[in-house]
């Protein structure tokens, strides 16, 4: 029998899903059926983690237990910051939030899966840690004590909060608020499909978000939104943009922020951190990174918009996290978080209906080879 090799698996279905839905074409998105410029207009973040955990969305009752909860949840046994106090501070806090989310299982081991309660229980668990993993190691690297979280604030006003011991600005904690919504689910992308696969062997919800979130940290994925900011500032002042975006591809290398698997038009979500970073500008004064990033965008429509590659999510996140003084190895670990939620509700539905993953291979080697003994080799 011939077997189709099928590179990154593209547009090959790996399960049913009604998690999220996704149009490339038209740069239609959307989670369990509403639109994502609907939901970053009118829900919070635990709105929208209720809305893909569950399926529908809350009641106004619904959503203030299923908040106090992830409040409840919010805080770190003092074991997990002695261990993440031990790691060193010069590493990325990518691996110190994979790390930690593996740690927690083995605090956690009721957290089995067999009982929908219990999946449940570990899902608002990690959602409601991962962001003081996240604020903890930012200050152990910096030799502070971690920050307690509040339980009067909001998940992203609480995360700001842990990450200076100030109460952040509200427009910066809506803003935030919604660059949480954006980020919180993509359809079967490189992570989720991670998370499914570790979650279709049983392993319990910890391992599945480690997995995932070791899945986003590359630089093809979740990690491109560092290397935005990091890209931009490296354009030499005065440069010809045009010039260095052709050398740039000439050379074949990709340009961080630009192109998707699914999306062959201008990903929503970009358009939409474009109106975020347009609100804090108003508030709190321009950037002008945001002027050359503008200029790229129309540069590569040129030069790479017939090949339907342009601004993905990550292109204009890292604007607005700047502007919000968020450290730049935070980008990626705040989509860790905020992904949190759509990692959970594909695992959940991954266990509704499981079967191990165990795919094929074309084979490339040699078969039925003669074995030398090392003597004659
Ligand atoms: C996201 C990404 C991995 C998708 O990869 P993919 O689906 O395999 O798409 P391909 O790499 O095959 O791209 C198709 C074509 O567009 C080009 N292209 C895609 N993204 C590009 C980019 N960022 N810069 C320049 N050219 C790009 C490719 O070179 C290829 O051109 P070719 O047909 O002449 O060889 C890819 O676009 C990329 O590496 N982008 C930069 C990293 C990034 O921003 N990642 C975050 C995604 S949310």
């Amino acid at each position: 029998m011939t077997i189709e090799l099928i590179p990154g698996l593209a547009g090959v279905p790996i399960a049913k899903s009604s998690v999220c839905y996704l149009d490339g074409s038209v740069g239609k998105l959307q989670y369990r059926g509403y639109p994502i410029e609907v939901l970053a207009e009118h829900c919070s973040y635990e709105e929208v983690a209720y809305l893909l955990l569950n399926g529908r969305l809350p009641t106004r009752e619904q959503l203030e237990t299923f908040a106090d909860e992830c409040v409840h949840h919010r805080r770190l046994k003092f074991r997990i910051i002695d261990m993440m106090k031990c790691l060193p501070e010069s590493g990325h806090p990518m691996d110190a939030l994979d790390a930690a989310v593996a740690a927690l299982g083995m605090f956690y081991p009721s957290d089995h899966i067999n009982s929908v309660q219990a999946r449940f229980d570990s899902a608002h668990r990690i959602l409601a840690k991962m962001p003081t993993i996240i604020a903890a190691w930012e200050r152990i690297r910096h030799g502070d004590e971690p920050i307690m979280p509040r339980d009067d604030l909001s998940h992203a006003a609480n995360f700001l909060y842990m990450l200076t011991g100030r109460e952040p600005d509200p427009t910066v904690a809506k803003v935030f608020d919604v660059c949480l919504v954006l980020h919180a689910e993509h359809q079967m992308n490189a992570s989720t499909f991670a998370g499914r696969v570790t979650g279709s062997t049983l392993a319990d919800a910890f391992s599945v978000v480690s997995s995932a979130i070791g899945t986003l940290a590359g630089p093809l994925h979740g990690g491109a939104n560092e290397d935005v900011l990091a890209m931009l500032r490296g354009i030499p002042k005065g440069v010809d943009l045009k010039s260095w975006a052709s050398e740039r591809l000439e050379k074949k290398l990709k340009i961080a922020g630009f192109g998707h698997r699914e999306y062959k038009v201008k990903d929503p979500r970009a358009t939409i951190l474009q109106r975020l970073v347009v609100q804090l500008f108003e508030k709190f004064g321009h950037t002008p990174i945001y002027d050359t990033a503008l200029e790229l965008e129309n540069v590569m429509a040129e030069l790479v918009g017939h090949k339907g590659v342009y601004p993905n999510v990550d292109f204009y996140s890292g604007i607005v996290y700047e502007k919000m003084a968020i450290p730049q190895d935070l980008f990626t670990p705040i989509f860790a978080m905020a992904r949190g939620a759509g990692w959970l509700a594909h695992w959940l539905e991954q266990l509704e209906d499981n079967r191990i993953f165990r795919p094929n291979q074309v084979w490339s080697g040699e078969a039925d080879r003669a074995f030398v003994p090392i003597y004659k080799r």
